[in-house]
């Protein structure tokens, strides 16, 4: 664990430890793990003395958990001497990994494993079957991994091996199998189980599709029972998630004997009708003896309160979750593949909000439940925030690729890793979070320009409807990291009038030789207009004219927009120079 958390290969990990950071004369040994019992199954503590490095710990969760510390604390081969006791914010820490978009290897899962470990998260909750293909083998439905998967799955050996691998690492594995939308897939294998007739492929193309179980048809039902039950035997964790996400109910409309089996089971809209699905997958789970975690679209009063509802649509759904006493995990403010950086993702404060009438979710809800309005802004009760289970980075694969999975999630997710982890009031310096990325995960150096890049914001690319999975993500916007770091930093700077380094950063990147690069033009416009902005603040230019910073601005925005899907990440900190004149 030392050695792939460090990325010093495990025969050049001295042994016994050297520890010549603590004072005195002693011999250093390798860490002692014993075992303690905590009120907290992930709690540890770890001594660094003269005497040696001791880990106490009430599990294997908690020993992985004090050993990625010791890596995090290790400079060169010296440690400094401390005690530290450690335990978790939240018990759930996860990520959620789209395998279904694009496949992602068993090597690919075990490094992002690895990392996750060095980051203490806790839980891959691992998407496995989405419209672009069901990852599982299954021995009961062999046509699942026949006609469902495009010959991209796991065999049922490589996912024990997997699941052990996280164990070893303090990981539970959480499945997900996404029903009754987002199936397209499935059809591909199993037609009958749809509800409009088909014929089915694969979907190659990024969206919301209308395919969708037929909640009317016992088949349905038998299918997923035995379905799970298979699954249930190969994945040990006490909870699965089975979606519920994105229904748009257009094959449940357009098919009578589901329109008459709504109107028999007095289920008023399509809501109703998933809700009463979801009470089915309910049944099942129960059965199998696993929780059941579904998204944040299946809430309703009446469903069963040990549901775990996922709230991705914004806090109102995290609210009235809580308020309807489920324990709830947090994923909005947390999606990977919207380009959110790093300041957002630490802002995420995974609290609820004063109830917003205008809210979807909340309209619907509201002639069924009464959360109470008066309650200070911003503020969730004692009681809803203890419903919080914590909660989850999502990584949707729709342009993240094995080639590029590693700077989609790094460093970025050490962010909600710690957001998750720490204490919320100890986290809330920007400048100390940057410094301790560039420690953890040095940025490689890249080429001329390109870190004045970063990929376009939010789901631009996946409504541009220019892509399908099929398209080979090899432009330099797939190469790009999700966030410049250099040009983060930049930004800072800028906000706050360090006009000395901004202008070494600006000429810096002013002199770096032609590169032919597509977007080098955007670039060299924002430097010009940086060091001509910095010229009339030092009085080494004329102070400039009406309308100069107003134009000014709107070129900068322009350039920091989704353009050609690539933004020029130092606009902002550009913006806030040219800010500096009053007209
Ligand atoms: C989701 O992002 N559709 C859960």
């Amino acid at each position: 664990m030392l050695a792939t958390a460090t990325g010093i290969a495990q025969s050049l990990i001295p042994t016994p430890v050297s520890m010549k950071a603590c004072p005195g004369d002693f011999e250093a040994a390798k860490p002692l793990i014993r075992s303690a019992s905590f009120d907290n199954p992930e709690a540890y503590t770890l001594t660094i003395s003269s005497a040696g490095i001791v880990i106490e710990a009430p599990s294997k969760a908690a020993e992985a958990h004090a050993l990625a510390t010791l890596a995090q604390l290790r400079n060169e081969d010296r440690y400094p001497c401390m005690r530290i006791d450690d335990r978790p914010r939240f018990p759930w820490r996860g990520l959620l990994l789209d395998v279904s978009r694009h496949f992602m290897p068993v090597d690919s899962v075990k490094a992002t494993l690895e990392r996750m470990a060095s980051v203490k998260m806790n839980v891959l909750h691992w998407h496995l079957a989405d419209d672009q293909g069901v990852r599982v083998e299954s021995k009961r439905f062999p046509l699942l991994q026949a006609r469902a998967s495009g010959g991209q799955f796991y065999t049922q050996g490589q996912i024990k091996e997997l699941i052990a691998y996280a164990q070893d690492r303090g990981i539970r594995v959480v499945p997900e199998f996404d029903f009754p939308g987002h199936a397209t897939a499935w059809f591909a294998a199993y037609p009958e189980l749809a509800s409009a007739p088909g014929p089915y492929e694969i979907e190659r193309k990024i969206g919301i599709f209308d395919p969708a179980f037929d909640p009317s048809n016992p088949k349905t039902y038998e299918f997923i029972e035995e379905f799970l039950t298979e699954m249930a035997a190969m994945f040990p964790d006490s909870h699965v998630h089975l979606g519920g996400d994105e229904v748009n109910g257009k094959h449940w409309d357009a098919n009578p004997r589901i329109q008459a089996f709504k109107k028999a089971q007095r289920l008023g809209s399509n809501h109703d009708l998933q809700v009463y699905f979801e009470d089915r997958m309910h049944a099942i789970t129960r059965k199998l003896g696993k929780t059941l975690v579904l998204w944040d679209e299946a809430i309703h009063p009446k469903s069963a309160r040990d549901i775990v509802y996922q709230a991705w649509r914004g806090p109102n759904a995290l609210l009235a979750s809580a308020f309807l006493k489920h324990q709830t995990l947090v994923a909005y403010g947390f999606y990977l593949d919207w380009g959110l950086s790093t300041d957002q993702l630490y802002r995420n404060q995974l609290n609820g909000v004063l109830p917003d009438e205008t809210d979807p979710i909340l309209k619907r809800l509201k002639p069924l439940i009464k959360i109470p309005a008066a309650r200070p802004a911003g503020m969730m009760t004692d009681v809803e925030f203890a419903n919080r289970l914590g909660g989850e980075a999502a990584l949707w694969s729709e342009f993240t690729t094995p080639a590029n999975l590693d700077t989609h999630l790094w460093p970025r997710l050490a962010v909600v890793a710690e957001r998750l982890w720490s204490p919320p009031e100890k986290s809330q310096d920007l400048d100390d979070l940057y410094r301790r990325l560039n420690t953890i995960y040095p940025q490689p150096p890249s080429k001329p320009f390109e870190d004045l890049l970063e990929p376009g914001k939010y789901v631009y690319r996946h409504l541009s409807k220019k892509y399908t999975v099929d398209s080979p993500m090899d432009q330099l916007v797939d190469r790009l990291p999700s966030e410049s770091l250099r040009a983060q930093e930049f930004n800072r700077l800028a906000v706050k009038k360090h006009f000395k380094q901004v202008r070494e950063w600006l000429e810096r990147w002013n002199a770096q030789q032609a590169t032919g690069l597509l977007l080098e033009a955007d670039a060299r416009l924002a430097i010009k207009i940086g060091l001509e902005t910095l010229d009339r603040i030092e009085g080494k230019a004329a102070a400039p004219g009406p309308g100069w910073k107003l134009g000014k601005i709107a070129v900068l925005k322009a350039l920091g927009d989704n353009h050609r899907e690539i933004v020029i990440a130092i606009c902002p900190g550009v913006i806030s120079l040219v800010n500096a004149f009053p007209n």
